[in-house]
């Protein structure tokens, strides 16, 4: 349970950030009972990292304490740029029929962009380019490349790949990493294998070793659906306390002192 009473599946957080550095958390809230997740993300702070929001069924408001104000519907990404800070809020609402479906993906920013100023990228889902591989595959490119196509996230220090691909039954596809990145593989339908691990299914985590591809097989009737995501390393000290994540305990301390003290937004 996560915000003012959500149920979601966490597939990765506190403890799991060395090895996919600079990734922090990915939090799959799908569901299809509104009581599951409609009390939603009251409002928070985040300091020093990003926080991408994907959403593949119903939406999500927010507003901030910059004043911006929006809706994140189907198949849109938000790509915030915390930096120094943000104060914001997050209210899921489901499509007709009540489901509601997406995903938020943390990742860390190196300790000199920690505290620029807070930024959003807010793309439409016919902004994302999608291509259709001769066999039905899909793949929507939200950052880095794929096939020719380049996602339309800019300007992120850790060069970050975001890839929805929906491979359809009997694919089998090698996609080029980026040596030096970490990356993993969450599943959301379907089954297939990843490398030559075993075959695995809806909500599998999988993190890629090193290496400069992945292949990927569906190995099941229906598509197998996974997200694919890439980033170079921070290799720096991690200090962690709920949503905001800095080098140092210090940085941590004087953060929520400043929450206290109503100046975290004004330094
Ligand atoms: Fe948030």
């Amino acid at each position: 349970m996560e915000g003012a009473g959500v149920r979601l599946r966490r597939a990765f957080g506190h403890g799991d950030s060395e090895r996919v550095d600079p990734f922090l958390m990915l939090d799959d809230f799908r569901g299809d009972r509104p009581a599951d997740y409609q009390r939603g993300f009251p409002w928070h702070p985040h300091r020093g990292i990003e926080t991408i929001t994907y959403m593949l069924a119903g939406q999500v408001e927010h507003q901030d304490s910059l004043g911006n104000k929006g809706v994140i519907g189907t198949g849109d990404v938000q790509w915030m740029t915390a930096g120094r800070g943000i104060i914001h809020q997050e209210m899921p609402v489901g499509s007709e029929g009540g489901r509601m479906g997406g995903f938020q993906l943390w990742a860390n920013l190196p300790a000199r962009d920690k505290m620029m100023g807070p930024r959003y990228q807010d793309i439409a889902a016919s902004a994302i380019p999608e291509r259709v591989l001769a066999d039905g595959s899909r793949v929507r490119v939200i950052a880095g490349a794929f096939d020719g196509l380049t996602g339309p996230v800019e300007g992120i220090v850790t060069n970050p790949d975001y890839l929805d691909l929906e491979l359809a039954p009997g694919a089998d596809l090698r996609h080029r990493v980026e040596p030096g990145k970490s990356a993993f593989v969450y599943v959301f339908g379907g089954e297939g294998r990843i490398g030559e691990g075993p075959v695995v299914g809806d909500s599998s985590i999988v993190f890629l070793g090193s290496g400069d591809s992945v292949r990927l097989r569906a190995t099941g009737s229906v598509p197998f659906r996974l997200l694919l995501c890439a980033g170079m390393g921070l290799g720096e000290p991690v200090a962690w306390h709920g949503p905001i994540v800095m080098n140092t305990q210090a940085e941590i301390e004087l953060a929520f002192r400043q929450l206290d003290e109503g100046t975290f937004l004004g330094g």
